[in-house]
């Protein structure tokens, strides 16, 4: 993932100083900046923070102060653009967004902006009043036409202590957008995916719930890498603390039945469905409308089962015939790929991720992952261990490639 290059602009605008935050959440994700800072931007901070957190020469200024630098200089906009793979403007100003839809080039970020031939990102940040305003509205808009693109910028309190739309997007988020713009492939164009994520929550009462470690990571880590992959992405999650990714639409359950409903419903419209949820087995037969009291010496709970999600989407795969493909999840403690077997069977699946969640430092809650690919091509393939975000690479090229097998035998 490491080795991409990126400009960082920064404008002169009160939010000038999460530029240095962005900087750090770029570098965390390999990617490394050369900043450049309006004039203006140098009113609000300094350049050595810049230059001290990406280690590199902060350009100032498009003509420098002697003859030689004027001549260094006076092709630098041309050199920096070419040895960059994309241009971020955080924030970019009224200004700026001004000056580069209209082919406006007075300073070193504007020039540059003109020399720049690859993807360019912005992320505005100014009063509310400002952003609404219809020339700024109109500048967006010719930009994005253009194919930059333009992060909304959050609603929110703002500087100015009005509120309305006009902070700066996260730069976490931001960092984040860049780093699928920049590793985005097209393999996925025109698919459509369905991921379940995380656990379920069963109540026993108005208070309390079944639950499972399971943390949504791998989940969440494969509907991102759909999405970077150019696939339509529905990420059916039970709760989890993590954030969703940018690029998918993300619904929300809490119980099995919610998460059967919603994967039901949207089925006909997928191609690739990932159930990755641990979804509960059993549920609460009658759960009271009031909190449970602490009377009993011992309370027994009756449980029903809930429903089967991946065994009734096989069933709806092979009687609809469109030719989807379904992948189940097998989190198994022992006899892990004969369980996976069993499962392909049984719940008529195409593959089957087999891991085993009793390995030490694997699995649930942990970043890291280590499988077993069983397909109903026969294939078992060890993926070895590697964070979740590449395990789910890998699965969705093992997914690819089962699907021409399976279909071209057809
Ligand atoms: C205190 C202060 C805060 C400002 N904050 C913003 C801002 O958040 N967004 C914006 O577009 N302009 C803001 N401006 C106005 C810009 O600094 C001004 O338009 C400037 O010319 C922008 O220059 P640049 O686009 O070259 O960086 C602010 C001005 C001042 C004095």
């Amino acid at each position: 993932m490491a080795g991409w290059r990126a400009v960082v602009g920064v404008g002169g605008g009160i939010a000038a100083y999460k530029a240095a935050e962005l900087v750090r959440a770029l570098s965390q994700r390999g990617i490394q900046s050369t900043v450049v800072m309006t004039a203006a931007a140098q009113e609000f901070i300094r350049p050595l923070t810049f230059a001290a957190l990406s280690g590199r020469k902060v350009i100032t200024t498009l003509f420098g102060s002697t003859p030689d630098e004027v001549l260094a200089s006076s092709v630098e906009h041309i050199a920096v653009a070419r040895e960059h793979d994309i241009l971020i403007v955080a924030p970019a100003t009224a200004d700026l967004l001004g000056k580069f839809a209209n082919g406006l080039a007075d300073d070193f970020l504007s020039t540059l902006y003109l020399a720049f031939d690859r993807q360019v990102l912005l992320a505005p940040s100014m009063n509310t009043a400002m952003w609404l305003h219809p020339a700024t509205q109109a500048n967006a808009a010719a930009l994005r036409a253009r194919g930059n693109v333009v992060m909304e910028p959050e609603a929110g309190e703002l500087a100015c202590g009005e509120t309305g739309p006009g902070r700066l997007p996260e730069p976490g988020r931001i960092a984040e957008e860049a780093h699928y713009l920049l590793a985005r492939r097209h393999d996925l164009d025109g698919e459509t995916v369905l991921v379940t994520a995380g656990p379920t929550r069963e109540p026993i009462d108005p208070v309390r719930f079944l639950s499972n470690r399971s943390s949504g990571k791998m989940g969440y880590a494969l509907a991102e890498a759909a999405a970077w992959r150019g696939a339509r992405v529905i990420l059916v999650s039970g709760p989890v603390e993590l954030e969703p990714p940018l690029h998918v639409e993300l619904v929300r359950v809490e119980t099995a039945r919610e998460m059967r409903d919603a994967v039901l419903s949207r089925l006909p419209e997928c191609s690739i469905v990932i159930k990755s949820a641990a979804v509960a087995d059993y549920h609460v037969a009658n759960v009271p409308t009031q909190k449970l009291k602490k009377t009993a010496t011992r309370l027994s709970l009756e449980l029903d089962p809930t429903p089967d999600i991946l065994a009734e989407c096989g069933a709806e795969i092979e009687r609809a015939q469109r030719g989807q493909l379904l992948i189940g999840f097998a989190a198994e403690t022992e006899n892990v790929v004969a369980e996976a077997r069993r499962k392909l069977k049984a719940k008529r699946c195409h593959m089957v991720v087999a891991n085993n969640v009793a390995a030490e430092g694997l699995g649930f809650e942990s970043d890291e992952n280590e499988v077993t690919l069983v397909t109903q091509a026969g294939d078992v393939i060890e993926v070895p261990r590697a964070s979740k975000r590449e395990i789910a690479d890998r699965i969705l090229d093992e997914a690819l490639r089962l699907r021409l097998a399976l279909y071209s035998r057809s």
